[in-house]
């Protein structure tokens, strides 16, 4: 597909838009017998003139002379096209080879197979991936009820199994997340001080004066945080990654929101709109420090004034939770309504001298 033919299709869609826009200039013509007709919204204007000022410029870079003289013939045409239209992050251009495999498909047809590529990508922080424009392959059975419960068994078949050594839940290692049976006594439990069962946590937030309707779990896996939130009415949303096992696909399938996001990615949330952020496992001392005070500090900016941050199980070597992420939490200015150490009894815990946190923080109220 030649990227004149791509210019087509967008001077198309804008033409199409154009017309959107006539017709709604329309519609709230003919709607003038009521008292005051609906202007046309600021932002569908302002998408227009983008429209517009993106072909405007495609324009200009339209080659004139026949495609064999362009400078760079190795780049995919659906890749030309869209990092014209919208950009991708700049490490994607740290990584042309993975990067031009992704954007090398035929459009309009099936895609590759190639979320492991696609996964690859987004870790390196080459997110947002560019879009494109063939249909993703979908597993052969489609859910038939609304999922009541998310602790209910998990149907083999809805997944793509392809790119995975297993191919079914069994397979996976049980402590993954993929059981429900053993998921359903996580986060209601207390066996040590490190933990926190959501009855507790609910309870504190409750004396506070505190309610707690939206949340966030960072690096969720299978997303058992936000099933048993569910069961006490609260929304939990779940960024995950494909990391060996189709944890994604795991978190819709019970009912609950999958945030495709690594963890260097800017949450896709708005500022002070969460009530609490759960950071798990994943978010530890193998983060870089700079990466974990800019995820820190992401965390308060989509908190809500007097909203809960819980460092679940966070786990350092002893004397650097003293001198390195003690400090650093303390930038945030929370209030430590949980601060619980304890050591890490396995066997590359003792090896390092490693020490788990957990820590229920409170924002202040007004900053
Ligand atoms: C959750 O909401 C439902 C429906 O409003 C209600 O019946 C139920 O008691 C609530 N559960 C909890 C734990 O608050
Ligand atoms: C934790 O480990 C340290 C040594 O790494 C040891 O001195 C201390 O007694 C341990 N604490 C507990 C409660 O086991």
């Amino acid at each position: 597909m030649s990227f004149t033919m791509g210019l087509n299709l967008l001077l198309l869609l804008a033409m199409v838009a154009t017309n959107i826009l006539s017709l709604y200039h329309l519609s709230s013509t003919l709607q003038s017998k009521s008292p005051t007709p609906l202007p046309v919204p600021d932002h569908l204007l302002h998408q227009l003139q983008t429209i517009r000022a993106t072909i405007n410029h495609l324009t200009r870079l339209q080659p004139t002379t026949t495609p064999t003289t362009t400078k760079r013939p190795s780049i995919p045409s659906d890749l030309l096209l869209y990092t014209h239209l919208s950009p991708i992050a700049s490490s994607c251009h740290q990584h042309p080879d993975l990067l031009h495999k992704y954007m090398t498909y035929t459009p309009f047809s099936l895609c590759p197979l190639d979320s492991s590529l696609a996964e690859a990508l987004i870790l390196r922080g080459c997110h947002p991936l560019p879009r494109r424009r063939c249909f993703t392959k979908t597993p052969p059975s489609i859910p038939t009820s609304l999922p009541t419960n998310p602790f209910a068994p998990l149907p083999d078949n809805a997944i793509i199994w392809n790119p995975y050594t297993c191919k079914t839940f069994y397979c996976l290692n049980p402590y993954l997340g993929f059981d429900p049976k053993s998921e359903k006594s996580k986060f209601v439990t207390y066996k040590s001080d490190l933990d926190l069962p959501i009855q507790q946590l609910l309870a504190i937030a409750n004396l506070g004066h505190s309610v707690v309707r939206l949340g966030l779990d960072i690096g969720g896996g299978t997303g058992t945080f936000a099933a048993q939130m569910k069961g006490f009415n609260v929304t939990v949303l779940t960024t995950t990654m494909n990391l060996g096992a189709p944890y994604n696909e795991v978190v819709g399938l019970r009912g609950l929101v999958p945030l495709h996001a690594p963890l260097q990615q800017r949450l896709p949330v708005f500022d002070g709109v969460v009530d609490i952020v759960r950071c798990g496992h994943g978010v530890n001392r193998w983060i870089p420090v700079t990466a974990l005070e800019f995820l820190f500090f992401d965390v308060d900016r989509v908190l809500r004034g007097g909203g809960y941050f819980w460092l679940d199980h966070f786990f350092s070597k002893g004397v650097d939770l003293e001198n390195v992420y003690g400090p650093l939490i303390g930038k945030l200015g929370y209030k430590k309504v949980k601060w619980a150490v304890g050591n890490k009894s396995d066997s590359s815990g003792v090896k390092n001298g490693e020490v788990y946190l957990s820590a229920l923080l409170q924002k202040p109220v007004s900053k």
